[in-house]
Parts: structure tokens; C-alpha cells; sequence
């Protein structure tokens, strides 16, 4: 049975940690709470936001409409042979996921380890770290549609997955809810570590021959030394998506700025944001109660009680910024609520 309730915080829903509040808030448990809640049709019209873990948001008012959180749980796996096929409930915390998978030795997630969040939001953005990106692990998810009250499957190709990119981004957006996902993996561990830090930090270890664990560890590592916790200091990871320029356009700024940190990425050029805010003179730097990281200049963050209009405010200054001194426009990572 589903409970509404209204004007609650999202103050502890959010890792940004925003003072907002939902006018209407409801749980959802099982899939067929979904069935439940909207054979009630004021809820088809009415505002909606899907919620998971809240950290790719950034609260900027208060939600005057439903926010729908999705708690699904349960982790299964099936093993044929060398393939492994997970099935986890959308409301699993993706780290916890993570872990079950390492802890079974079964590979391909390893490199994502420590990413925040819930299982369902993780093919929205097609969350990624490390050189690896969910699409190489996805298998199929299942989703409710809103409209006609139906669960429908997705598979890889159907998704359109790109950089932080997917298919319920844009024009599936706020049309399904996602239930739960498929993922394959691997008996076999097939070591990805053509991320320049994860090799740095297995010489450093003296680590020649990792095993998924110790990918997971290291990961892990690198993460914190770089990224703000978010029990302690309320962030949503990098504010932004790192630019990717045609080489064209890249061969003109990189004449001017040699050093520019970037990536090829098959014909065109992906540069680092944090490297174009940091050179704008924004690492570490405290805007009232806002800021970015001092480790990692892509991360915003929040002092203490910074409202979602600060932080907002600060994003915009640091998008003219880098405008100015680069001619690149940096898009927002972050979903504006
Ligand atoms: P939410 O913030 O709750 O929601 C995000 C979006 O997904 C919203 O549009 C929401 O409506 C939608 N949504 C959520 N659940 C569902 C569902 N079940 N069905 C349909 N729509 C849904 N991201 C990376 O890719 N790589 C990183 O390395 C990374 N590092 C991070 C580090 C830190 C410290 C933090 C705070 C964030 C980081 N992120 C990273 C961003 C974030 O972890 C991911 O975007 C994550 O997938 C968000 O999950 P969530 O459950 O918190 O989603
Ligand atoms: N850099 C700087 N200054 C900074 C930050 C970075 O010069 O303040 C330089 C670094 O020195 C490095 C390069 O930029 O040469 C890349 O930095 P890093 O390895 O930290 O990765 P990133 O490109 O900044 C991306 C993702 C992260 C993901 C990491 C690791 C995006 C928008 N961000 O960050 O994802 O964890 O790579 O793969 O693609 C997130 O999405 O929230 C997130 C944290």
C-alpha cells in the first residue's frame, strides 16, 4: 500500500544537501506500486520528478508536484558459463552493486566503484569512470510507462547511449521509471586499467597483476583523494561534462594553449573542464557558501547553507569564464530542478 505525504524536506534526499521541499512525496517499493499510483489519475498531469539518490540534482526551488522515490531492491545473478547476467532492483545503491559483484569476482564493474547513486538512475546518464561506462555492462532494463501504465523492456541498442548521454534524457525524458536493469558480466576478469591514475597507482602499490579487487581499491582510492564526500560536504560531482570540441576547433585553441588538457576520442577532441575552470582561476575557490573543490575544480560545492541559486549563480559565472578565455561553452552535468 503506497503513502503520500506532503510538503516534505529534501534536505537529506539530495547530496548537494538543498533545503526544497516536495509539496507530495511518495515511496516506491515494488514495481506494481507504480501500477497503484498512477490508477489514481490526478497524478498524470500533475508535476513529477523520479528521485533515486539525489545526486545529480541541484534544487533551485521548491518541487510543486510529486517526487516519486525509487527504494526497489533486491540483487540477483544468474551464471552461463563465462557469462554472468545480473538483474538489480532500481533502488539498490549502485556501490552496493558494485561490491556484490566484486565480491563474487565476477568483472566489469569494478572501475565503477564509489559512483553515488541508485542502480535506475545509472543508465539515465550513462554514469561513467575510469574507461569503463555503464553501456559496456548494461544488458536491458524494464520500465514503467507512465502514460499507458505498461512495463516495457530496453535493450542496449534502444537506449542510445553516448557521454553522460541516454535515450531517457532526452526524448524519452520523464516518460518512463526505471524499475530495474540488466547487466552481463564475466567469470573472467578482463583488467581495464588504460586510465592513466589507475596505473599510476598500482606502481605506486607495486601491483603487476591486479585482480578486480584491487581495481576496485584503487578506484576507490583515487576517488577520495579527489572528490568531496558528500556526508561531509554537499556536492554532486562534476557540475559539468567535459567539452567535446571538433578537431577543427580544437587545433585553433590548442595553438594558443599547448599544455590544454584533452583526450581524442575517435574524430573528435574531449577536454578536460576542469583543467579549463582551473585555469580561470576557480580551484578552491569560496563564492559565499559556495565553491569549487579544491582538488578537482569541476565539483561545486556547498559550504554550508548554500541555496540551489547560489550554486546556480556560481555555474553561470564559471560557464562565462571559460567562454571568455577559451571560446568553449561547458554544458551542465547536473540535472536543474
Ligand atoms: P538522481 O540524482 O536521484 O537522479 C538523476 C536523474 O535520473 C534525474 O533526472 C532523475 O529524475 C532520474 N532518475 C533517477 N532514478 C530514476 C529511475 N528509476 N527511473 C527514471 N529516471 C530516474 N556520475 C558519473 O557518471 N561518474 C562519476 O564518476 C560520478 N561521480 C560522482 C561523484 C560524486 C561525489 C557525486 C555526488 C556524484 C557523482 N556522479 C558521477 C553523479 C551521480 O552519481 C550519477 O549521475 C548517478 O547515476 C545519480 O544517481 P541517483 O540515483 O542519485 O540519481
Ligand atoms: N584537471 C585539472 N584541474 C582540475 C581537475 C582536473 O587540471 O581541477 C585535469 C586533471 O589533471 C586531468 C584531467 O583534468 O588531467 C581529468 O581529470 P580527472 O581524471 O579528475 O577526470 P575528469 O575528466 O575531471 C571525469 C568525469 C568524472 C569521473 C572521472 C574519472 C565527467 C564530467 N567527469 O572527470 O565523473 O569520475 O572522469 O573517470 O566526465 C561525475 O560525472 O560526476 C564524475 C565525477
Amino acid at each position: 500500500m503506497i503513502q503520500i505525504h506532503q510538503n516534505v524536506s529534501l534536505k537529506n534526499f539530495n547530496t548537494f544537501g538543498i533545503e526544497a521541499y516536495a509539496r507530495y512525496f511518495v515511496e516506491i517499493n515494488h514495481k506494481e506500486d507504480l501500477v497503484e499510483l498512477f490508477s489514481d489519475t490526478q497524478w498524470h498531469d500533475s508535476p513529477r520528478l523520479i528521485m533515486g539518490g539525489g545526486s545529480n540534482m541541484l534544487f533551485t526551488q521548491n518541487f510543486d508536484g510529486l517526487v516519486i522515490k525509487m527504494n526497489i531492491r533486491g540483487i540477483e545473478h544468474r551464471i552461463n558459463h563465462e557469462e554472468v547476467i545480473i538483474e538489480s532492483g532500481a533502488g539498490e545503491v549502485w556501490n552496493d552493486l558494485v561490491t556484490y559483484c566484486v565480491g563474487w569476482e565476477f568483472a566489469g564493474m569494478e572501475n565503477l566503484s564509489l559512483i553515488p547513486g541508485s542502480v535506475g538512475a545509472s543508465p539515465i546518464q550513462n554514469i561513467g569512470a575510469y574507461g569503463v561506462e555503464l553501456k559496456d555492462v548494461f544488458e536491458s532494463c524494464e520500465a514503467f510507462e507512465i502514460a499507458t501504465g505498461a512495463f516495457k523492456h530496453f535493450k542496449k541498442d534502444d537506449c542510445k547511449f553516448a557521454y553522460r548521454e541516454s535515450i531517457f534524457k532526452q526524448e524519452l525524458k520523464n516518460k518512463y521509471i526505471i524499475v530495474s536493469v540488466k547487466f552481463k558480466l564475466s567469470t573472467q576478469a578482463q583488467i581495464n586499467i588504460k586510465y592513466g591514475a589507475i596505473s599510476d597507482e598500482l606502481l605506486k602499490r607495486e601491483i603487476v597483476h591486479p585482480s578486480i579487487k584491487d581495481i576496485s581499491l584503487v578506484v576507490s582510492a583515487i576517488r577520495v583523494s579527489k572528490l568531496p564526500d558528500p556526508s561531509t560536504i554537499g556536492n554532486a560531482g562534476s557540475f559539468f561534462k567535459n567539452p567535446v570540441l571538433s578537431k577543427i576547433k580544437f587545433d585553433l585553441i590548442h595553438a594558443q594553449f599547448p599544455e590544454i588538457s584533452h583526450y581524442l576520442v575517435n574524430n573528435e577532441v574531449k577536454l578536460a573542464a576542469g583543467w579549463l575552470i582551473e585555469q580561470c582561476g576557480w580551484k578552491g575557490k569560496v563564492v559565499g557558501n559556495t565553491g569549487t573543490w579544491k582538488n578537482q575544480a569541476l565539483v561545486l560545492v556547498n559550504h554550508g547553507n548554500a541555496s540551489g541559486d547560489e550554486v546556480l549563480q556560481l555555474s553561470d559565472a564559471i560557464i562565462l569564464s571559460v567562454k571568455e578565455k577559451f571560446n568553449v561553452i561547458l554544458e551542465r552535468e547536473v540535472n536543474i530542478i
